[in-house]
């Protein structure tokens, strides 16, 4: 498997950077109840290290959204397999993301959930691939800012494959170009 990628973070300086990130979220929502909600399937291992460096009370949820078209890229459509388990009227909430790249998904995300009255929406993402945006959104909590290259670990994958890989990973030209066998 390490021998498909290249190196972008380091398991430890994503780890750090993800212990900054949810002590910026401590000090914004001190005293406050807090609802954390991942997109699956790709922020599940982010959200749960920034859940345990969130000193506060955090509330947990998922959603499971796919867009219709190509593996690696989206085409704007959305459709939510998984919604949330809760009302979310009058919560803090703050959505975890593992990347946005278009931007289309998250777009799409919010303007949902706007409509179920929050008392605030954010969005929390690990990575931003902001070259490639077609729909302004703007999140608050961002952990790296990415060249365009298709990334994975950490959550991410290539065609279900890598999310176990402790750190984040360009995949090498000849991965990526080859088709993969189902798996
Ligand atoms: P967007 O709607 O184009 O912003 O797409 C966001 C989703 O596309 C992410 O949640 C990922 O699932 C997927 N995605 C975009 N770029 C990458 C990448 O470099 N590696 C893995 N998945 C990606
Ligand atoms: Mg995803």
């Amino acid at each position: 498997m390490l021998n498909d990628v290249e190196v972008l973070f380091s398991a430890q300086e994503v780890q750090k950077r993800v212990k900054e990130m949810g002590n910026q979220i401590t000090r914004d929502y001190q005293g406050e109840e807090l609802l954390v909600a991942g997109i699956l399937k790709g922020a599940f291992i982010f959200m749960a290290d920034l859940v345990r460096n969130i000193d506060g009370m955090v509330n947990i949820d998922f959603m499971d959204v796919s867009s219709y078209g190509a593996s690696t890229e989206t085409s704007g459509e959305v459709r939510i397999m998984k919604d949330l388990e809760g009302s979310i009227e009058g919560r803090h909430v703050l959505i975890v993301e593992d990347i946005v790249d278009t931007g289309l998904t998250l777009h799409y995300i919010l303007s949902v959930l706007r409509q179920r009255n929050p008392k605030s929406l954010e969005v929390c993402t690990l990575l931003d691939k902001p070259s490639r945006r077609q729909s302004e959104v703007v999140a608050k909590y961002k952990g790296f800012a990415i060249p365009d290259k298709f990334v994975v670990g950490y959550g991410l994958d290539y065609a279900e494959r890598y999310r176990n890989l402790p750190g984040v990973y360009v995949l090498k030209p000849e991965i990526y170009s080859k088709r993969l066998n189902n798996g």
